[in-house]
């Protein structure tokens, strides 16, 4: 722990001097993976309840791979994390639950291509490469293409442009401050983040999601997020790019929300796209054209609809005369509403069904009483 002002313990500028909060990630669940790939017409790496091997790199305290390896006997698992602490926890986690098919290794990703032997079915790396330092985001890629045997398929989970790319001047800010703070990088992030909100640096915008988020995660969550010295959301075509160039099929993004286009994405957009034969340009455009931060919020002044304009790259703002006025702000977007009349149409059509029903038996109960 550092108790005063001065560098933060650090593993290559990513912040070590606190563990990572414990996740569980659906996205690299191997039936999750397997599902997306046939989905798509392509061979999953297994097939029923075969062995199999998954490598997790940057695994935190492990305990998402965990409760995989939990669930999957026959699996075995590995995880590696360049901080002590975080492997240690996982030990103990691994040992309480009487875990024998888990092996967790401290190790960076440099010292771990020595292990990396192309036996893995599946590899894995959630919240890593954007926050680590352009040598170790090359190394980690490259330590995937490794591991990887041929028909394996890898899973990556990371901060994305442009939704990320907005928090980059709130980033910079609070990483800047943090410096000269001290104490631990939760109370350095603290008090970073108190001088930007008491100084009134951000508008309020800002604070209405960032307080939502504290809701969310515990406290540690927030110093690993902002303060690493090589923060930097990736654009999906330099990481689809960078997995081409190491020898990897791109297949698509394996997240909920993206499981169908036609949810998020206009028919003459889905053209556009289809027009597009470079997977790495494709990925971009569709990213850029799902944006969803500012389609989808509707405003009102003083009750009457008003236009959204995008402020400062992060924000949304709307043109207020001078005076005093009642701005309201509500998402609502396309899918929503297309749902919303979906249900309404379903829900008079079965009530039709109901009439029509109730009708044609009062008809026949009237027919028996005359006979
Ligand atoms: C944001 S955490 C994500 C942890 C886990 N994957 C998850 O999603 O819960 C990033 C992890 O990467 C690890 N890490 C950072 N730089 C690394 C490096 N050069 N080699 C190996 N692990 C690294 C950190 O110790 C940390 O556990």
């Amino acid at each position: 722990m550092t108790g005063s002002a001065g560098k933060l313990r650090a593993l290559d500028g990513y912040v070590a001097d606190s563990c990572y909060p414990s996740q569980f990630h659906q996205s690299f669940q191997p039936s999750w993976t397997d599902w997306n790939l046939e989905r798509r017409g392509l061979a999953a790496p297994r097939t029923g309840r075969k062995p199999f091997k998954l490598v997790d790199l940057g695994c935190g305290d492990a305990h998402g791979l965990l409760l995989t390896a939990a669930s999957h006997p026959e699996g075995q698992f590995v995880g590696i994390d360049a901080a002590p602490e975080h492997i240690a926890r996982g030990h103990e986690l691994a040992v309480a639950a009487g875990l024998t098919n888990v092996e967790l290794r401290c190790a960076d990703f440099r010292r771990a291509r020595h292990f990396a032997d192309e036996s893995a079915d599946y590899v894995t790396a959630q919240g890593v490469l954007a926050w680590v330092s352009p040598q170790n985001r090359s190394r980690l890629l490259d330590l995937a293409a490794r591991w990887l045997r041929p028909g394996g398929a890898f899973t990556l989970g990371y901060n994305a442009c442009p939704g990320w790319g907005r928090l980059a001047p709130f980033q910079k800010l609070v990483h800047a401050l943090a410096q000269s703070a001290s104490g631990t990088s939760s109370q350095r992030f603290t008090a970073a983040l108190n001088r930007i909100r008491g100084d009134g640096m951000l508008p309020s915008e800002f604070w209405e999601w960032f307080d939502a988020q504290t809701d969310r995660h515990p406290p540690e969550y927030f110093a690993h997020e902002y303060l690493n010295d090589h923060w930097n959301p990736c654009w999906s075509s330099d990481v689809v790019s960078g997995m081409v160039q190491r020898g990897f099929a791109y297949v698509g993004q394996a997240i909920a929300v993206r499981l169908r286009e036609d949810l998020y994405l206009k028919p003459e957009w889905r053209q556009t796209l289809a027009t597009i034969g470079d997977s790495p340009t494709r990925e971009l455009a569709t990213d850029l054209l799902a944006d969803t931060w500012y389609p989808g919020w509707i405003a009102t002044v003083d009750g009457v609809p008003a236009p959204i304009l995008r402020a400062n790259y992060l924000f949304r703002g709307v043109p207020v005369p001078a005076g005093e006025h009642v701005v309201t702000m509500r998402f609502q977007p396309a899918s929503l509403r297309t749902g919303l009349l979906v249900t309404a149409v379903a829900v008079v059509g079965l009530l039709l069904l109901l009439l029509v029903g109730l009708l044609l038996r009062r008809g026949k109960a009237g027919k028996k009483q005359v006979g």
